[in-house]
């Protein structure tokens, strides 16, 4: 059944391995040939949509990283700004709710009691309405927001969340598409184009997993890492720390590259791996001299980078070619491989991957 390992020795890898499935289903019926379908959103979001201005997203843990990234899509795609924040943090501060401000909420269980008690706490305040994007159908979090998109991940066993993540990006790219179009911007027929092939494009992702496996062997003695990532994959970098962090155990930090010289820099020694997410966009120069310096200092590099960057492997660099992907969807492709590495570290490290310790899979007490 949907909860059983199959051929895979941990449910974390299974899941890893479901995401182009996963994918696909996070998009089935939610476009049309050239645009998104508004009313995946439910039947008031077009009105809703039309009246946004601005949105607050609120969510724990992974969850939050998705809406991080969701940050940079809805400002660049869709033009409206957004705020982005811990539950546990939002519900205890006071915050200015401008005219025409969307809450949403972003859950796997729709049960944490953090994000549950936002949203109640937002339902005191002037926003235009509430949409929660979730994994669970009928959960606490759907139930009491004006609107929902579920995820279709299916159940997700592992503690450390992947295939829920993934699945979120794409509802939050759906909701960066149809913002802009109910609010009459654009239709981006490029990006559509480009979320059906996305499902191919992270299959081939997934086969690079043998190569992934032996640059794990490079961590396994680590007790730090670093992650480094610019634009919309700094939030991805700090999902690559975060997935290190709770399965291997390793100490894993991120930065936005830029930051480097502001600190991070003066722990880069020989025995500290850096690990950068450098796609094929218009920052890659930047995060290349930056990637200098970690070199200079004598840091091992590990860049996981579209072909065409011309980062070429040397003794002090190893490079992850990845295929090409349009590059508003590069942070969903480049969640998968390091995925794939914490998951491989974990098992050299011989951890409890899908149960690690201190961790819940759902936290429904604060
Ligand atoms: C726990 C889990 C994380 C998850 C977070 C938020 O900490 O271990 O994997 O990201 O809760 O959970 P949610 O269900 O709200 O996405």
């Amino acid at each position: 059944g949907a909860a059983s390992k199959g051929e895979y020795r941990h449910y974390m890898l299974k899941e890893i391995f479901e995401q182009p499935k996963v994918i696909e289903a996070a998009l089935e019926g939610r476009l049309s040939a050239s645009s998104v379908l508004v009313e995946s959103f439910g039947p008031d979001a077009q009105a809703l949509f039309q009246k946004t201005r601005q949105v607050h997203i609120i969510a724990c843990g992974t969850s939050y990283h998705a809406g991080l990234v969701a940050r940079y899509w809805l400002e660049r795609y869709a033009g409206v700004p957004v705020q982005v924040e811990v539950a546990s943090e939002y519900r205890y501060r006071h915050p200015v709710v401008p005219e025409g401000t969307l809450f949403v909420t972003l859950s796997q269980s729709g049960e944490t009691a953090d994000t549950l008690a936002a949203l109640r706490f937002a339902q005191t305040l002037n926003y235009v309405g509430s949409l929660a994007i979730c994994n669970v159908p009928g959960s606490s979090l759907v139930r009491e927001s004006d609107m929902s998109l579920m995820t279709r991940a299916g159940p997700e066993i592992g503690v450390a969340s992947t295939k829920a993540f993934t699945t979120q990006l794409i509802a939050l790219m759906l909701l960066t598409l149809a913002v802009s179009k109910a609010k009459g911007q654009a239709d981006y027929p490029d990006i559509v184009a480009a979320l059906r092939t996305l499902p191919d494009v992270c299959q081939r992702v997934l086969a690079l997993d043998s190569q992934i496996e032996t640059l794990s062997q490079a961590f396994a003695e680590k007790n730090h890492a670093l992650f480094l990532g610019r634009g919309a994959h700094y939030p991805i970098a700090l999902e690559g720390a975060l997935k290190l962090k709770e399965i291997s155990y390793i100490h894993a930090e991120a930065y936005p590259a830029g930051e480097l010289k502001h600190g991070p820099l003066a722990l880069v020694d020989s025995e500290m791996p850096v690990i950068s997410v450098a796609p094929n966009d218009d920052l890659l120069e930047k995060l290349k001299s930056n990637l200098q310096e970690v070199r200079a200092r004598g840091g091992q590099l590990f860049v996981f980078a579209d072909k065409e960057v011309g980062i070429s492997p040397e003794d002090d660099i190893r490079v992850l070619e990845l295929p090409y992907v349009h590059e508003a969807l590069a942070p969903l492709l480049y969640t998968l491989p390091l995925q794939l590495l914490s998951y491989h570290v974990a098992v050299l490290k011989g951890t409890d991957v899908d149960q690690p310790r201190n961790l819940a899979k759902s936290v429904t007490v604060e």
